[in-house]
């Protein structure tokens, strides 16, 4: 290595104190289900779908799906090191540490259990037909994914803040996700969606003791902030082919579309394209309900609310 890099890398900061003393209840009672709800996607077994009768274009649309789906689920835990990285520095209490880890390892276990669920759907009795995709094929997704987690956005929000929105798109994807786990006609990725799901509830249930403790104290400015940042993460990366595809370019809309399409007429666990938008607007409207309260405005989003008609 060049000196000259090594003089770059960061000092690790005084670790005193090292916090021992519990300040969150709630969120250990987190930390001890995770322990025991935790389980191994390499013991689920996928032979249920390779053996099924089901067209290679539809495995071709399946392998694709959940290479998607594994992405996503890659694309939490550059956030969760960071996360974990200030929680770290900043000498948050030992069950916070504790929470943010196992969120890392729990977003890469989703990640796992969705390359195994593209490589299984790839396989017919007689071989591979496809396999899971480690890069996108279609150039908007190769700048869209690495976009997904903007450090620059986290970065402008304070710590508890930047956690309890995340909970906020946990809690529309969750709602995807329940879709998807109904959609599916494999006990194999049935249960791998399941045990997703019962994770996120965690992930979920953290961001509202977050919220709850929170809050109420932000300063106005900061919850216009949140409402915005929620805004843009939606309309900037999350519409463009992640949790829908309404904002993609028109061709990749349509082939990404159809894709979906075949995956959900299969069982294969996914969403169609035609009632993503739906789903999310109920979502959205929930969480509009749940951190109205609290003051912090989501903005109008034309993609999900329809357009902003002029006023007569
Ligand atoms: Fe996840
Ligand atoms: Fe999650």
């Amino acid at each position: 290595m060049q000196p000259s890099m090594l003089e770059e890398i960061v000092q690790n900061p005084n670790p005193y104190p090292i916090v021992a003393d519990m300040e969150y209840p709630e969120v250990w009672r987190l930390c001890t289900q995770a322990r025991e709800l935790a389980w191994d996607p390499a013991a689920i077994d996928f032979s249920d779908v390779i053996r099924a009768d089901i067209p290679d274009e539809v495995r071709k649309a399946g392998a694709e799906w959940w290479s998607l789906r594994a992405w996503m689920e890659h694309g939490a835990t550059p956030y969760g090191a960071e996360r974990l990285r200030d929680a770290i520095t900043t000498h948050q209490p030992f069950e916070i540490k504790q929470q943010i880890t196992n969120f890392i390892s729990e977003e890469l276990r989703h990640h796992e259990v969705s390359f195994r669920i593209a490589k299984a759907i790839g396989m017919n009795s007689k071989g591979k037909v496809a396999d899971y995709e480690p890069t996108p094929r279609a150039d908007y997704f190769q700048m869209i994914i690495p976009k997904f987690h903007d450090e620059r956005d986290e970065k402008a929000m304070s710590f508890f803040a930047g956690l309890a929105v995340n909970t906020l798109f946990e809690q529309l994807s969750g709602e995807l996700l329940t879709a998807r786990y109904e959609n599916a006609r494999f006990d194999s990725i049935k249960e791998a969606c399941k045990l997703v799901l019962r994770d996120e509830a965690r992930h979920v249930q953290f961001g509202r003791i977050i919220m709850r403790r929170f809050f109420e104290s932000l300063p106005k400015e900061e919850k216009v902030l949140l409402g915005n940042k929620v805004s843009k993460k939606l309309r900037g990366s999350l519409l463009n082919g992640v949790y829908a595809v309404v904002n993609l370019p028109d061709e990749e809309r349509k082939r990404a579309g159809r894709n979906r399409a075949l995956a959900s007429d299969y069982g294969l666990g996914a969403t169609h394209p035609d009632e993503e938008i739906g789903i999310l607007k109920k979502a959205l409207d929930k969480v509009r309900e749940e951190v109205g309260p609290y003051g912090v405005p989501i903005p109008h989003i034309p993609e999900l609310d329809g357009p902003v008609r002029a006023a007569a």
